[in-house]
Parts: structure tokens; C-alpha cells; sequence
């Protein structure tokens, strides 16, 4: 099966190809490099012994679409490509309105127009906000969005269910994810963020590597076993395993379907775990200080991921800890590089 994986450059993408290489799956790429590089290419060539079919392009373009889809036989796509920055979503809503809410009805639109039916989404823990009773599942409420980027995905799971409600024979999953971390055990990809890091643990990496003077930790006073945020953070070979399983579900799915999965290890520990962690497991020591807490931070959250291992066969391995060894050595590698 050719799988159309957008944003397949990106740090969710990129291991998700992996996975779907190695699970007997043809990933054709599209991506427009604007927020990845294309060294991320020659990773996945060097993991996988040759190259992946990439096509540069930008999906909120509905020409680009149907070139990609007229030239190959898709069976299924994975819809990655999307901005995700939280305090750029505030400054510029329309840009992730136009570009997540955009591209998705642009794919729908040319997947039934070229007779596709199968798509993953990605969707976000960040649809719960911050929720009343954790863990969460699926059928938590979902609360109004605390940032444009974060409605982005609200609206993007409304589409998909509204598109297969509607009656059209179409068979969409959206996973929400929760904290994705960690590279390849090979240290061939991982996350590259370009400019200053607002996720966590690319700051941390950074740090230690002496890229940045010192980690903040965004609040210690809230109600929490260490005063810290709570987090679900999973690896993302798990995560892009994940995809691999939702599309062999639906490949077995005839009839008109619609479902949202919490992608997560069922498990929350505290920002200062993870940097205890990740000192420990690396032998390194991080500069950090505690800082004033971040706007619009939901204080704890992890999932209940019962319904995907119920339902999908899939559920998360690798540890916090392999997480931690693999985000470093992946820095390691990267400076190794320049
Ligand atoms: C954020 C978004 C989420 C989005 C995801 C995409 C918010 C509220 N949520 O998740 O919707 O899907 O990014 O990447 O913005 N932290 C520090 N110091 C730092 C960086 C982070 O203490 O320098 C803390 C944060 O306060 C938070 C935790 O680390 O408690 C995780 O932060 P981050 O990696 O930014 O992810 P989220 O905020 O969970």
C-alpha cells in the first residue's frame, strides 16, 4: 500500500516512515521544508538503506494535491503537515487556520476526488484542555481550546467526524496525541526545531549541550506531587508505531467510520521527573531554575489509553528513560554535525 504521509519531514513524520517501512507500507512524502530540513532525508536513508520518495510541496495547495495524486496510486494517507507553535497560533490565528483547517479540507477534497478513503489524523491530548478528572479518555469532554492552535484541532476532529457523518464512504481515525519525545535509537532523526525550542525537552537537550544557558521550569506552586506540570510523555517510536497500527485497522474497514484514539503511555510524571530523569539516566547536569509559571500551561494531564489497546492492538514500550537517553544521544549526534 502507498501511503501519502504529509509533513512526513517532521519529527512525527519521520519516525512514522520508519515504522511504515518497516511494517511493509510504501511512504511517499510531501513536504514543504518549512519548518524541517532536508537532511532529514538522508536519516531516513541511512536507517532504512535507501531513499524515500519525497515530494516537495505544500498541502494547503489544492494543484499540488492532485499532481501528487494523479501521478501515484495512494490507498491511505497520514496527514501530519500542520504549524504547531502555541504563541505563534495567539499572534497569528490566521495563518493556523488557513494552513491546519485549510490543508485538511483541501486532502479531503481531492481524496474523494481520487477515490481515497483512509486517513490518520493528527490530532492533540490538547483537546481536553485542562480537564476535570485525569486520566483522561476519549470521552472526556473535550473543552474549549485555550489558543488558536489548539482550536485548530478541535475543528479539524469536527471536520473528519462531520465528512463521515455526512454519509460519504470514508474511513478517518484522529489519534490525540499526548507529549511526544525521545528520536530514533539510531540517532538518525529526531526533533529539530528551528530557532528556540518552546518544547520541553529539545530546551533540555539544548541546555545541556551548552547550546542554552539554562532551563526555566514554568512554575513549582501548582497542586501536584512536586508542583510541577504533569505530563503524558510518550516516545515517538511508539507514537509513529501507532499510525502504522491505525492504518492496518482501517485497512480492514469497509464501512463509513470515524474514531478518536488517545495516543499515550496511560502515565503522567512531573516536568521535574523528567529532568531528574533525564540527569540520571545521562550522567549530565542541567542548569535549570524555577521560573514564573507559562500562560495557558494545563496543570496535569495523561491518558487512559485502554481504547487503543482494546481497539488498535497498540500500546506504548519504551520507557521515560530510553526517551531521555535517546532525545541526548540524538543532540549529541547533531552537534557532532555542525
Ligand atoms: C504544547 C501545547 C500543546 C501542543 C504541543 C505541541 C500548550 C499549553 N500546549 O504542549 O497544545 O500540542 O505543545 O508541541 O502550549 N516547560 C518548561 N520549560 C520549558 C518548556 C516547557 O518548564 O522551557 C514545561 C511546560 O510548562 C509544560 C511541560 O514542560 O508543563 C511541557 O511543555 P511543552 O513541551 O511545551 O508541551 P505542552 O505545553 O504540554
Amino acid at each position: 500500500m502507498n501511503i501519502l504521509v504529509t509533513g512526513g519531514a517532521g519529527f512525527i513524520g519521520s519516525h512514522t516512515v520508519v515504522e511504515l517501512e518497516n511494517a511493509g507500507f510504501r511512504p511517499i512524502i510531501l513536504d514543504d521544508f518549512s519548518n524541517s530540513e532536508k537532511s532529514v532525508l538522508d536519516g531516513l536513508k541511512n536507517i532504512l538503506g535507501h531513499d524515500v520518495e519525497c515530494i516537495e510541496g505544500n498541502c494547503n495547495d489544492t494543484e499540488v494535491l492532485r499532481s501528487v495524486f494523479a501521478s501515484h496510486k495512494i490507498d491511505g494517507v497520514i496527514h501530519f503537515a500542520a504549524a504547531k507553535a502555541v504563541g505563534e497560533s495567539v499572534e497569528n490565528p490566521l495563518k493556523y487556520y488557513d494552513l491546519n483547517v485549510g490543508s485538511l479540507i483541501k486532502l479531503i477534497r481531492t481524496m474523494e476526488e481520487f477515490g481515497v478513503k483512509k486517513m490518520v489524523f493528527s490530532s492533540s491530548c490538547t483537546v481536553y484542555g485542562e480537564p476535570d478528572e485525569i486520566p483522561v479518555t476519549e470521552s472526556t469532554p473535550r473543552k474549549p481550546a485555550n489558543s488558536p492552535y489548539g482550536n485548530t484541532k478541535t475543528i479539524c476532529e469536527d471536520i473528519l467526524r462531520d465528512t463521515v457523518l455526512s454519509g460519504r464512504n470514508a474511513q478517518f481515525v484522529a489519534l490525540r496525541y499526548f507529549n511526544p519525545i525521545g528520536a530514533h535509537e539510531t540517532a538518525e532523526i529526531g526533533e529539530l526545531p528551528s530557532g528556540v525550542p518552546s518544547n520541553l525537552v529539545p530546551y533540555i537537550t539544548q541546555t545541556a549541550a551548552g547550546l542554552r544557558n539554562e532551563l526555566t521550569i514554568f512554575g513549582d506552586d501548582y497542586d501536584t506531587i512536586d508542583g510541577t506540570n504533569i505530563r503524558d510523555f510518550i516516545h515517538v517510536v511508539d507514537l509513529a508505531k501507532a499510525h502504522v497500527l491505525a492504518l492496518k485497522f482501517l485497512e480492514e474497514k469497509e464501512e463509513a467510520y470515524y474514531d478518536v484514539f488517545n495516543i499515550g503511555t496511560g502515565k503522567g510524571n512531573s516536568v521535574k521527573e523528567l529532568v531528574d530523569t533525564f540527569e540520571e539516566v545521562n550522567g549530565v547536569k542541567l542548569n535549570y531554575k524555577i521560573g514564573p509559571r507559562r500562560p495557558g500551561d494545563t496543570i496535569k494531564i495523561y491518558g487512559d489509553v485502554n481504547k487503543s489497546q482494546d481497539i488498535l492492538g497498540w500500546k506504548a514500550e519504551k520507557t521515560l528513560a530510553e526517551a531521555l537517553k535517546d532525545a541526548w544521544r540524538w543532540q549529541q549526534k547533531l552537534a557532532e554535525r555542525k
